[in-house]
């Protein structure tokens, strides 16, 4: 998805902001620009592909200049070309924007502008900004009032930053429903979409609010809403380390996170297990526990993985809470009349906490007078924001575009939840502890899992050519199959499809021939004989089958074509280990395919478009 980084200081900008935006590249993006003022001279340079390209265009430019923003964009209004790529300018190129999010009012405001003689180069929606700027400058406004009336004109979404000739010594910058921050440095301010892109020159960062503009010099900002109010600006300080979001040694950030599970699974859980008492504290719902514990009904909801994780979420807590418990896609839940009452507790989770489609039906659910609560990675993104209250997963900066190690840590923090709900209601100090004990022993569960890297990297070359993959299980690992078969298609382009195993007869099994290879998911639970016999019916039918089994179970290895063994846990855990040897098997496939694992075609890290 687009992103923003901007520098206005006393050094070259264009070195900061290329190094920048290919921190942001994690997000997922088709072309990228950028353009730069020193005095009364200016430069705007793009191109379609990678940030790497951008940059070998400019090496033979003379780069002097010590103020500049750059964009890297995910195409929603017009092709990807550099045309369309950002940034964007007024007629003379005086001023220049860049924009992300989505101008919803684009086409009466352009076909206004059009009559008034404005030619437009873009099919975009984004260069509706510049033009309408110039036309407020003309009146006699400062840059920074012509951005604010033009920003009072478009409906919509956007994050802005935009510079111009006439006053070289400040960059506007502007947020709704995008996010945006600033980074203080000494005598140098950058600016940037995601902290990630400027945590290498600064901790001291300021994040902005939806309607909030600012004006922003090297040294000094000055922020104010869109409707004209001064407001103060907290100074917060990020403590990330440089090392967090580079590949550390690994070929991928991909199998980065996979192989950082250990760890991140630890952090999600450091602190919050209260042994003694059988249950878990988590600070940030502070204040809403009860009415947590009170609610008639949890409904859970996200996107994409994280929606899988709401799945396993909601039987976790039908088993332990006993809360009726619905799953909800975000995006589908403003487009009914969801049944919402007060008593109702709605639980958001995603990894960026950006996400358009959740962020929007969270609001709605807060319309309606629900608890709302948000489970997310990114610390202080929006929807850990905007919530009532939640619980961070803690799992580190997740750059790879399939989402691997925030997953695992969603399961955690929702066990975490159902813990702490359960307890308050009928489960015993003794039950309770016992899910403790199992939940420490999870890490050092995942280390053995990730020894099997090699085993499971042999069982991907017979799987290269596959053109279609069947995912089943039943009860926790039903989430686990549609998990694991998305993994697949995200990096692998390989179709593939997740299945409830029982459901196979009533239409799957059609499919299933020698070419049609099947995972099991199978570990000794009280389905296990259930599944045992859907294997056989693949078997008789002469599928592959590579079955995910528990460690004890010798039973397996003689029915099955490929078995990796897990250790075995309790049943509301179990999905944090089975879903492991689906992430190596998906990232092995891909990357013996040539494919990009880390940024997968058409795919965006954090979708902030509906
Ligand atoms: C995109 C990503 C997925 C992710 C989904 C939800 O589609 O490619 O990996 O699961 O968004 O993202 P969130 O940040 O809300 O968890």
């Amino acid at each position: 998805m687009c992103g923003i980084v901007g520098y206005i200081g006393e050094k070259k900008c264009a070195p900061i902001i290329l190094e920048g935006l290919k921190r942001l590249e994690y997000r997922g993006y088709d072309s990228a620009g950028i353009s730069f003022l020193n005095g009364n001279s200016s430069g705007v340079v793009k191109s379609v592909g990678k940030v790497s390209m951008l940059e070998e265009k400019l090496e033979n430019q003379s780069l002097d200049y010590s103020i500049g923003i750059g964009h890297t964009r995910w195409a929603t209004h017009g092709v990807p070309n550099e045309v369309n790529a950002h940034p964007h300018f007024n007629t003379d190129k005086s001023i220049y924007v860049i924009h992300n999010g989505i101008i919803e009012n684009y086409q009466p405001i352009r076909k206004r502008l059009k009559a008034e003689g404005v030619e437009f180069v873009s099919d975009t929606d984004s260069e509706v900004l510049p033009h309408l700027i110039d036309g407020f400058i003309k009146k006699g406004m400062s840059l920074f009032e012509a951005v604010r009336y033009s920003l009072n004109e478009v409906q919509g979404t956007y994050g802005v930053a935009v510079i111009s000739i006439n006053e070289p010594d400040k960059i506007i910058v502007a947020k709704k429903g995008s996010p945006l921050v600033l980074g203080l440095g000494v005598g140098e301010t950058f600016i940037a979409s995601d902290v990630n892109a400027l945590i290498a020159h600064t901790s001291r960062i300021v994040y902005f609010e939806d309607n909030e503009i600012a004006e922003v010099y090297k040294d000094r900002f000055y922020a104010k809403t869109i409707t004209d109010e001064k407001i103060e600006k907290e100074i917060i300080e990020v403590k990330m380390a440089l090392d967090e979001i580079d590949k550390g040694g690994y070929d991928h950030f991909m199998i980065k996170e996979i192989m950082e599970q250990p760890e991140s699974i630890f952090n999600s859980m450091r602190g919050r297990l209260l042994l003694g008492e059988g249950t878990a504290r988590l600070g940030g719902l502070d204040g809403f526990v009860e009415r947590l514990c009170d609610s008639k009904r949890i409904i859970l909801s996200a996107c994409g993985t994280s929606w899988h994780a709401c799945l396993v979420g909601e039987y976790m807590l039908e088993q332990f809470a006993e809360i009726p418990t619905e799953v909800e896609y975000a995006s589908e839940l403003r487009y009914r009349n969801p049944i919402i009452n007060p008593d109702d507790t709605f639980i958001f989770i995603s990894q960026s906490g950006e996400t358009a489609d959740s962020l929007a039906a969270m609001e709605e659910a807060k319309r309606r007078g629900a608890l709302v609560l948000g489970i997310c990675n990114v610390v202080g993104s929006s929807i850990a924001r905007k919530s009532d209250a939640g619980v961070y997963t803690h799992a580190g900066p997740e750059i790879g575009v399939a989402s691997t190690k925030a997953f695992t840590s969603q399961l955690v923090v929702l066990a975490l939840i159902t813990l702490l709900i359960a307890r308050r209601r009928k489960v015993s100090l003794v039950d309770g502890m016992n899910i403790i004990q199992e939940m420490k022993k999870i890490p050092q569960k995942v280390e053995k899992i990730l020894k099997l890297n090699d085993q499971i990297e042999k069982i991907a070359e017979n799987f290269v050519d596959a053109k279609n993959f069947l995912y089943l299980g039943r009860g926790y690992n039903f989430p686990v199959a549609l998990e694991g078969a998305l993994k697949l298609k995200e990096i692998s382009y390989i179709h593939a499809e997740g299945y409830p195993a029982a459901e196979m007869k009533h239409g799957p099994i059609a499919l299933i021939d020698e070419n049609m290879p099947a995972i099991f998911i199978a570990p000794k639970d009280s389905v296990y004989d259930k599944v045992i016999s859907n294997i056989e019916e693949v078997k008789a039918r002469n599928g592959k089958v590579i079955a995910i089994a528990s460690e004890q179970d010798d039973k397996i290895d003689d029915l099955v074509d490929y078995v990796i063994k897990v250790p075995d846990t309790i049943r509301m855990l179990m999905p944090i280990l089975t879903s492991i040897p689906l992430q190596l098997l998906a990232y092995h496939i891909a990357v013996k395919k040539g494919l990009n694992v880390d940024q997968p075609r058409n795919l965006a890290k954090s979708v902030t478009v509906e």
